[in-house]
């Protein structure tokens, strides 16, 4: 089973260590494709939209590109941010907007709807689930339709400093979510999101002026009737 872990920081601290963790249990170390932030994808968006046009034209394209070939292939995708002022990283929020286009108003790609997605993250004491709702929001709007979480305030500046009894229970937790993940079917999308998707389809059927989207639909066969999801 592939799966990619995007992190929202370079270093290997206690969020990449939790994330780390609950890749192994879900599946062998040579299906984990793992990225870090910013080292992997060094850019803020720039706001040019090029990318809901023609997402090759991008500035950073041939950076996106190995991390979006990635995703494409995965199963599963963890995101795991730091707290940071009750926020999620700054690398991770650039991310976010750098991938943009994905949302179900633009480009959604076929393959999120069929996805599962876990995001993680730490604090000190609080503010992870502030950390943790920008992600998950965005995975959600990407299509994706079993998106799980964990958050652990963890009262550590790094992985060295957590204690034994926290790593217990990491370990007890990441066996338990990574079953979870693992025994669960993928869902049908919400109402919510069946429903902005429909609205997009009468949407794109009209539209001229951001007329390569329309295209993109067009050829998913999602303006005749067809939809990403099984
Ligand atoms: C810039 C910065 C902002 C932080 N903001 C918060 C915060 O809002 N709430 C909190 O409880 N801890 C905060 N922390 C502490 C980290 O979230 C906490 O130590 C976390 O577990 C670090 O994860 P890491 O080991 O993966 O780097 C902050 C740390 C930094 C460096």
């Amino acid at each position: 089973m592939k799966v990619v872990m995007i992190n929202g920081q370079n270093h290997k601290g206690s969020t990449y260590h939790i994330g780390k963790i609950l890749c192994e249990k879900i599946t062998q170390e040579n299906e984990i494709t793992e990225f870090f932030l910013p080292k992997d994808l060094n850019h803020f968006c720039t706001g040019c939209l090029a990318c809901i046009q023609d997402e090759s034209k991008c500035p950073f394209y041939n950076q996106k590109k190995v991390i979006m070939d990635a995703m494409e292939e995965a199963e599963i995708l963890i995101l795991t941010t730091p707290t940071y002022c009750m926020a999620p990283s700054a690398p991770m929020k650039a991310f976010i907007d750098l991938f943009y286009q994905y949302w179900i108003p633009h480009r959604p790609r076929k393959s999120m709807f069929l996805k599962k997605a876990i995001v993680v993250s730490t604090a000190a004491g609080a503010g992870m689930s502030k950390a943790i709702e920008p992600v998950k929001r965005t995975l959600k709007y990407w299509g994706v339709p079993n998106v799980y979480t964990y958050a652990l305030g963890i009262q550590a500046g790094n992985w060295e400093e957590v204690s034994e009894k926290n790593k217990i229970k990491i370990e007890k937790d990441m066996k338990r979510l990574s079953e979870k993940v693992k025994d669960s079917k993928v869902k049908q999308p919400s109402l919510y999101i069946k429903f902005m998707f429909n609205l997009m389809v009468k949407a794109k059927q009209k539209e001229d002026y951001f007329s390569d989207e329309s295209k993109h639909w067009k050829e998913q066969g999602w303006l005749d009737s067809k939809k990403p999801w099984r």
